[in-house]
């Protein structure tokens, strides 16, 4: 398979976990005979100091002729005082919506040697695995009117989408499901909330589509405390915007660090833009101590949502759990009796247990 990527370094950290995600793809294109030609852009406070704008024309142009796109992180307390126009993270929501990238996935594993890392308790956490499927283009954040009224004392924000819209996140929560366990939560306020009544009317409707998934309606209120008293419950969440940005937030906390979470943005023709959760950590940034494995799970959830290589993707993963079980952890990891390693060490380590697979 001959793929065009495009790698979107970005500020501090972005700049070197960017480096394993490549040297980690290079190493599955070997060793499963494909061709991955990377291609590299400016975006967030690199390219204001570059170009003079977060989002140079050059960067769209060439994600949007890419079969996907992997970006580090933006930002840093070098531009924090610049003008709302002059921020790195407008790059970040510039490139979001200039690929109309509409469905945000964001996996969540409680990894086995790392369960103690969480604030919940090991019994509850253990065997958590799933994914939550948010809306990311529409919703209360787009809405219009979004005002204030009044002379100020009174406020408005429209949570407003169409059904078209709520399909296409639909049929990829659906899809998903059919990836993973075959089991869909759609959450929702339907008890309240007119766009959530027809959310699940249009669950309901493309259920007929996908009869080998099995799919349960959950109140957004009540799937908050589930996440956390019950989450293996889980396989494949489904949600807006506003539900999924919260439940998303809550979800991470049952890995225990933000180094080893990653995430995908899709549009719907499956060109896809990657990155790890985390931002751009000024604290430690070259310092060649940044937990990679985020990046390196973004990578392997490019191969899998954009270019339908799900066993190669499996083969990432299962290098990444392989090197966490044998002890191996960088500084933002705690594991007992285990072997603090930088971010070159962690990478050359995943990299060789990938060249052992094949
Ligand atoms: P952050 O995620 O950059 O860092 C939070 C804490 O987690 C820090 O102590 C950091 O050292 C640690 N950390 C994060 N990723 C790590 C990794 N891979 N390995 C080891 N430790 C890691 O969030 P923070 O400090 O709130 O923001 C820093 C900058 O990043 C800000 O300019 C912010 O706007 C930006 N940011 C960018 C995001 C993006 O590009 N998607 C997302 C979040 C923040
Ligand atoms: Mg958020």
């Amino acid at each position: 398979m001959k793929k065009r990527i495009v790698l979107l370094p970005g500020d501090g950290i972005g700049k070197e976990v960017i480096h394993s995600a490549k040297d980690v793809l290079q190493a599955i294109a070997e060793e499963y005979n494909h061709s991955f030609c990377f291609e590299t852009h400016e975006i967030g406070g690199a390219a204001i100091d570059l170009y003079g704008t977060p989002l140079p024309e050059t960067t769209v142009d060439a994600c949007k002729q890419a079969d996907a796109v992997l970006l580090g992180a933006v930002g840093g307390p070098k531009w924090d005082n610049n003008p709302s126009h002059l921020r790195p993270e407008k790059g970040l929501l510039g490139i979001r919506k200039a690929l109309d990238l509409f469905a945000n996935l964001r996996p969540i594993k409680g990894f086995k040697n790392l369960l103690h890392a969480s604030p919940l308790k090991e019994e509850v956490v253990s065997g958590s695995d799933l994914l939550i499927v948010r809306e990311l283009t529409g919703g209360l954040y787009f809405g219009t009117p979004s005002e204030r009224r009044d002379n100020g004392n009174t406020v408005v924000d429209t949570l407003s989408y169409t059904r078209k819209e709520i399909e296409r996140i639909v049929d990829k929560g659906f899809q998903a499901a059919q990836q993973r366990r075959g089991h869909l939560t759609s959450v929702d306020k339907a008890n309240v909330l007119e766009s959530s009544k027809l959310w699940r009317e249009v669950v309901e409707e493309k259920k007929a589509q996908y009869p080998d998934v099995a799919v349960e309606h959950v109140l957004v209120d009540a799937a908050a405390m589930k996440l956390i008293t019950n989450p293996t419950h889980f396989d494949v969440i489904v949600t807006e915007n506003l539900f999924g940005d919260i439940l998303s937030d809550e979800a991470s906390v049952l890995t225990g660090s933000l180094g080893m979470l990653p995430s995908a943005s899709l549009r719907e023709d499956g060109l896809g833009l990657y990155e790890p959760v985390h931002g751009s950590a000024p604290d430690i940034a070259g310092k060649g101590v940044a937990n990679p494995v985020a990046m390196i799970l973004s990578a392997a959830l490019m191969l899998r949502y954009s270019f339908q290589l799900e066993d190669e993707a499996k083969v990432i993963e299962d290098a990444v759990q392989s090197i966490l079980d044998t002890g191996f952890h960088t500084g933002d990891l705690q594991v007992a009796n285990g072997r603090l390693v930088g971010t070159a060490e962690m990478t050359k380590l995943i990299v060789d247990y990938i060249k052992s697979q094949n």
